[in-house]
Protein backbone atom coordinates (compact mmCIF):
# COMPACT_ATOMS: atom_id res chain seq x y z
CA UNK A 1 0.00 0.00 0.00
CA UNK A 2 1.52 3.92 -0.87
CA UNK A 3 1.80 6.21 1.51
CA UNK A 4 0.04 9.51 2.10
CA UNK A 5 3.06 11.87 2.04
CA UNK A 6 3.24 14.31 4.80
CA UNK A 7 2.73 17.65 3.28
CA UNK A 8 0.45 20.41 4.16
CA UNK A 9 -0.21 22.62 1.33
CA UNK A 10 -3.10 25.15 1.34
CA UNK A 11 -6.38 24.21 0.18
CA UNK A 12 -7.34 26.44 -2.77
CA UNK A 13 -11.01 27.75 -1.06
CA UNK A 14 -13.17 29.39 -3.63
CA UNK A 15 -16.65 31.24 -2.07
CA UNK A 16 -19.15 31.19 -4.50
CA UNK A 17 -22.50 33.19 -4.73
CA UNK A 18 -24.91 30.57 -4.70
CA UNK A 19 -25.48 26.49 -4.70
CA UNK A 20 -25.90 27.00 -8.01
CA UNK A 21 -22.82 28.35 -8.60
CA UNK A 22 -21.06 25.81 -6.29
CA UNK A 23 -22.93 22.72 -8.35
CA UNK A 24 -21.65 24.38 -10.98
CA UNK A 25 -17.79 24.60 -10.59
CA UNK A 26 -17.77 21.04 -9.24
CA UNK A 27 -19.20 20.21 -12.84
CA UNK A 28 -16.46 22.03 -14.60
CA UNK A 29 -13.89 20.44 -12.23
CA UNK A 30 -14.91 16.88 -13.11
CA UNK A 31 -15.12 17.58 -16.63
CA UNK A 32 -11.64 19.26 -17.19
CA UNK A 33 -10.49 16.00 -15.09
CA UNK A 34 -11.95 14.09 -17.65
CA UNK A 35 -10.89 15.66 -20.76
CA UNK A 36 -7.29 15.61 -18.91
CA UNK A 37 -7.61 12.04 -18.87
CA UNK A 38 -10.43 10.20 -20.20
CA UNK A 39 -9.93 6.94 -18.10
CA UNK A 40 -10.05 8.77 -14.99
CA UNK A 41 -10.70 7.16 -11.45
CA UNK A 42 -12.92 9.45 -8.91
CA UNK A 43 -14.06 8.61 -5.90
CA UNK A 44 -17.79 10.04 -5.63
CA UNK A 45 -19.73 11.02 -2.84
CA UNK A 46 -23.89 10.82 -2.39
CA UNK A 47 -26.00 12.75 0.19
CA UNK A 48 -27.72 16.20 -1.02
CA UNK A 49 -24.93 18.21 -1.75
CA UNK A 50 -23.57 16.62 -4.76
CA UNK A 51 -27.18 15.78 -6.77
CA UNK A 52 -27.05 19.33 -8.64
CA UNK A 53 -23.75 18.57 -9.63
CA UNK A 54 -24.41 14.93 -10.73
CA UNK A 55 -27.53 16.54 -12.63
CA UNK A 56 -25.05 18.81 -14.71
CA UNK A 57 -22.68 16.31 -15.37
CA UNK A 58 -25.49 14.04 -16.57
CA UNK A 59 -26.51 17.21 -19.25
CA UNK A 60 -22.69 17.87 -20.41
CA UNK A 61 -23.04 14.19 -21.30
CA UNK A 62 -26.45 14.25 -23.24
CA UNK A 63 -24.99 17.55 -25.12
CA UNK A 64 -21.52 15.54 -25.75
CA UNK A 65 -19.12 17.79 -24.24
CA UNK A 66 -18.04 14.71 -21.46
CA UNK A 67 -17.47 11.26 -22.13
CA UNK A 68 -17.70 8.52 -19.14
CA UNK A 69 -17.05 5.35 -21.08
CA UNK A 70 -13.26 5.05 -19.79
CA UNK A 71 -14.05 6.35 -16.36
CA UNK A 72 -14.26 4.48 -12.97
CA UNK A 73 -15.93 5.29 -10.05
CA UNK A 74 -15.02 4.01 -6.75
CA UNK A 75 -17.96 5.67 -4.34
CA UNK A 76 -16.82 6.23 -0.89
CA UNK A 77 -19.66 4.71 1.39
CA UNK A 78 -22.62 2.64 1.45
CA UNK A 79 -25.29 1.76 4.45
CA UNK A 80 -24.75 -1.22 6.27
CA UNK A 81 -26.99 -3.50 6.33
CA UNK A 82 -29.34 -2.13 4.01
CA UNK A 83 -31.17 -4.14 0.91
CA UNK A 84 -29.93 -2.88 -2.97
CA UNK A 85 -33.14 -2.59 -3.81
CA UNK A 86 -33.75 -0.06 -0.55
CA UNK A 87 -33.95 3.66 -2.61
CA UNK A 88 -32.08 5.15 -0.35
CA UNK A 89 -29.19 2.84 -0.27
CA UNK A 90 -26.14 4.43 -2.07
CA UNK A 91 -26.14 2.32 -4.88
CA UNK A 92 -29.82 3.11 -5.81
CA UNK A 93 -29.00 7.14 -4.98
CA UNK A 94 -25.80 7.02 -7.53
CA UNK A 95 -28.16 4.66 -10.14
CA UNK A 96 -31.07 7.31 -10.03
CA UNK A 97 -28.92 10.34 -10.07
CA UNK A 98 -25.68 9.33 -12.38
CA UNK A 99 -25.72 6.24 -13.98
CA UNK A 100 -28.95 5.42 -15.42
CA UNK A 101 -27.98 8.70 -17.49
CA UNK A 102 -24.74 8.29 -18.97
CA UNK A 103 -22.35 5.76 -20.53
CA UNK A 104 -20.24 4.39 -17.52
CA UNK A 105 -20.34 1.09 -18.08
CA UNK A 106 -21.49 -1.27 -15.24
CA UNK A 107 -18.18 -3.44 -13.79
CA UNK A 108 -17.15 0.19 -13.62
CA UNK A 109 -19.58 1.46 -10.85
CA UNK A 110 -17.50 0.34 -7.88
CA UNK A 111 -19.08 0.86 -4.02
CA UNK A 112 -19.50 -1.12 -0.96
CA UNK A 113 -21.88 -4.20 -0.67
CA UNK A 114 -24.54 -3.44 2.00
CA UNK A 115 -26.28 -6.73 1.44
CA UNK A 116 -22.73 -8.50 2.68
CA UNK A 117 -23.00 -11.08 4.76
CA UNK A 118 -19.64 -10.19 6.94
CA UNK A 119 -19.13 -6.29 6.77
CA UNK A 120 -15.45 -6.87 8.17
CA UNK A 121 -14.73 -9.19 5.01
CA UNK A 122 -16.72 -6.81 2.06
CA UNK A 123 -14.22 -3.85 3.91
CA UNK A 124 -11.32 -5.71 3.28
CA UNK A 125 -12.80 -7.46 -0.01
CA UNK A 126 -13.68 -3.02 -1.40
CA UNK A 127 -9.94 -2.06 0.31
CA UNK A 128 -8.35 -4.61 -2.10
CA UNK A 129 -10.75 -2.88 -5.21
CA UNK A 130 -9.35 0.34 -4.24
CA UNK A 131 -5.96 -0.86 -4.55
CA UNK A 132 -6.45 -2.42 -7.74
CA UNK A 133 -8.11 0.32 -9.06
CA UNK A 134 -6.48 3.45 -7.50
CA UNK A 135 -5.66 5.38 -6.29
CA UNK A 136 -7.82 7.46 -7.48
CA UNK A 137 -7.04 11.03 -9.59
CA UNK A 138 -10.04 13.51 -7.92
CA UNK A 139 -12.10 12.49 -4.80
CA UNK A 140 -15.09 13.92 -4.66
CA UNK A 141 -16.00 14.97 -1.03
CA UNK A 142 -18.89 16.17 0.79
CA UNK A 143 -18.74 17.19 4.28
CA UNK A 144 -20.63 15.74 7.37
CA UNK A 145 -23.04 18.36 9.23
CA UNK A 146 -23.23 20.43 12.88
CA UNK A 147 -20.01 18.99 14.71
CA UNK A 148 -19.55 15.86 12.63
CA UNK A 149 -16.95 16.89 10.01
CA UNK A 150 -16.74 13.53 8.69
CA UNK A 151 -15.66 12.82 5.19
CA UNK A 152 -17.32 9.32 3.79
CA UNK A 153 -18.50 7.97 7.04
CA UNK A 154 -15.31 8.89 9.10
CA UNK A 155 -16.98 10.25 12.10
CA UNK A 156 -15.10 11.73 14.91
CA UNK A 157 -12.28 9.43 16.21
CA UNK A 158 -11.34 7.95 12.64
CA UNK A 159 -7.21 8.40 12.25
CA UNK A 160 -5.74 9.28 9.43
CA UNK A 161 -4.29 5.52 8.69
CA UNK A 162 -7.75 4.21 8.61
CA UNK A 163 -8.90 1.63 5.27
CA UNK A 164 -12.20 0.65 4.39
CA UNK A 165 -14.24 -0.27 7.56
CA UNK A 166 -17.22 -1.03 9.00
CA UNK A 167 -18.24 1.73 11.49
CA UNK A 168 -20.98 2.90 13.42
CA UNK A 169 -22.58 5.91 13.04
CA UNK A 170 -23.26 9.05 14.86
CA UNK A 171 -26.11 10.08 15.96
CA UNK A 172 -26.03 13.50 14.99
CA UNK A 173 -25.29 11.78 11.40
CA UNK A 174 -28.31 10.04 11.94
CA UNK A 175 -30.45 12.77 12.48
CA UNK A 176 -29.46 14.11 9.93
CA UNK A 177 -29.95 11.62 7.22
CA UNK A 178 -33.07 11.01 8.58
CA UNK A 179 -34.40 13.32 6.09
CA UNK A 180 -34.21 10.87 3.67
CA UNK A 181 -35.89 8.04 5.42
CA UNK A 182 -39.81 7.94 7.09
CA UNK A 183 -38.30 7.83 10.25
CA UNK A 184 -35.19 8.24 12.32
CA UNK A 185 -35.41 4.48 13.23
CA UNK A 186 -35.43 3.30 9.28
CA UNK A 187 -31.28 5.15 9.20
CA UNK A 188 -29.05 2.33 9.60
CA UNK A 189 -27.05 2.39 12.57
CA UNK A 190 -23.58 1.42 10.66
CA UNK A 191 -21.99 2.24 7.19
CA UNK A 192 -19.03 0.79 5.02
CA UNK A 193 -16.50 3.49 4.31
CA UNK A 194 -13.32 4.43 2.52
CA UNK A 195 -10.77 5.57 5.74
CA UNK A 196 -9.15 8.19 5.71
CA UNK A 197 -5.98 7.02 4.17
CA UNK A 198 -7.93 5.47 1.22
CA UNK A 199 -9.09 9.43 0.56
CA UNK A 200 -5.97 11.06 1.26
CA UNK A 201 -4.38 8.86 -1.58
CA UNK A 202 -6.31 10.65 -3.99
CA UNK A 203 -4.41 12.72 -6.48
CA UNK A 204 -6.73 15.65 -5.52
CA UNK A 205 -9.85 16.16 -3.48
CA UNK A 206 -12.74 18.58 -4.24
CA UNK A 207 -14.48 19.24 -1.36
CA UNK A 208 -18.26 20.62 -1.18
CA UNK A 209 -20.21 22.73 0.94
CA UNK A 210 -23.66 24.54 1.00
CA UNK A 211 -26.03 25.47 3.60
CA UNK A 212 -25.64 26.93 7.05
CA UNK A 213 -25.36 23.79 8.76
CA UNK A 214 -22.17 23.20 7.38
CA UNK A 215 -20.69 26.66 8.48
CA UNK A 216 -18.94 25.65 11.79
CA UNK A 217 -17.43 22.20 10.07
CA UNK A 218 -15.95 23.97 7.11
CA UNK A 219 -14.06 26.42 9.76
CA UNK A 220 -13.46 23.84 12.23
CA UNK A 221 -12.21 21.59 9.40
CA UNK A 222 -10.10 24.25 7.46
CA UNK A 223 -8.60 26.40 9.74
CA UNK A 224 -8.74 23.96 13.41
CA UNK A 225 -5.86 21.76 14.14
CA UNK A 226 -5.87 18.73 11.96
CA UNK A 227 -6.43 15.49 13.48
CA UNK A 228 -9.53 13.01 14.64
CA UNK A 229 -11.95 15.23 16.06
CA UNK A 230 -12.33 16.85 12.55
CA UNK A 231 -11.78 14.33 9.96
CA UNK A 232 -12.19 16.41 7.29
CA UNK A 233 -9.31 18.38 8.76
CA UNK A 234 -7.19 15.89 7.49
CA UNK A 235 -7.88 16.79 3.86
CA UNK A 236 -5.20 19.22 4.01
CA UNK A 237 -2.71 16.59 4.06
CA UNK A 238 -3.03 16.52 0.62
CA UNK A 239 -1.44 18.16 -1.51
CA UNK A 240 -3.90 19.46 -3.80
CA UNK A 241 -7.24 20.41 -2.85
CA UNK A 242 -10.17 22.74 -3.82
CA UNK A 243 -13.04 23.38 -1.24
CA UNK A 244 -16.49 24.50 -3.40
CA UNK A 245 -18.62 26.89 -0.90
CA UNK A 246 -21.78 28.74 -0.90
CA UNK A 247 -21.74 32.16 1.14
CA UNK A 248 -23.82 29.99 3.94
CA UNK A 249 -21.41 27.38 4.19
CA UNK A 250 -18.14 30.35 4.14
CA UNK A 251 -20.23 32.25 7.02
CA UNK A 252 -17.69 31.63 9.44
CA UNK A 253 -14.45 32.00 7.30
CA UNK A 254 -11.97 34.84 8.47
CA UNK A 255 -13.10 37.99 5.82
CA UNK A 256 -10.50 38.26 3.52
C1 LIG B 1 -21.96 10.43 1.45
C2 LIG B 1 -20.84 10.89 2.27
C3 LIG B 1 -21.06 11.86 3.38
C4 LIG B 1 -21.80 13.10 2.92
C5 LIG B 1 -22.06 14.04 4.10
C6 LIG B 1 -22.84 15.28 3.67
O1 LIG B 1 -21.53 9.53 0.47
O2 LIG B 1 -19.75 10.46 2.06
O3 LIG B 1 -19.83 12.21 3.95
O4 LIG B 1 -21.01 13.77 1.96
O5 LIG B 1 -22.78 13.36 5.09
O6 LIG B 1 -24.13 14.89 3.26
P1 LIG B 1 -25.11 15.96 2.63
O7 LIG B 1 -24.55 16.33 1.30
O8 LIG B 1 -26.44 15.23 2.51
O9 LIG B 1 -25.17 17.12 3.56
Amino acid sequence: MSTVPDVSTEPNIVILSSPEEVDSMAAQHVIKQIHNKPDSVLTLPTGATPVGMYKLLVKAYQDGQVDFQHVTVLNLDEYWPISKNHQESYLQFMYRNFFAHINIPEKNRLIPNGEAKDPEEEATYYESIIQKYGPPDLAVLGIGPGTTCHIGFNEKGSTRNSRVRYVLLDQETRIANAKFFHDIDEVPTGALTQGIADILEAKSILMLAKGPGKAWGIHRSLYGPIGPEAPASFIRDNPSVTVLLDLESASQLPKA
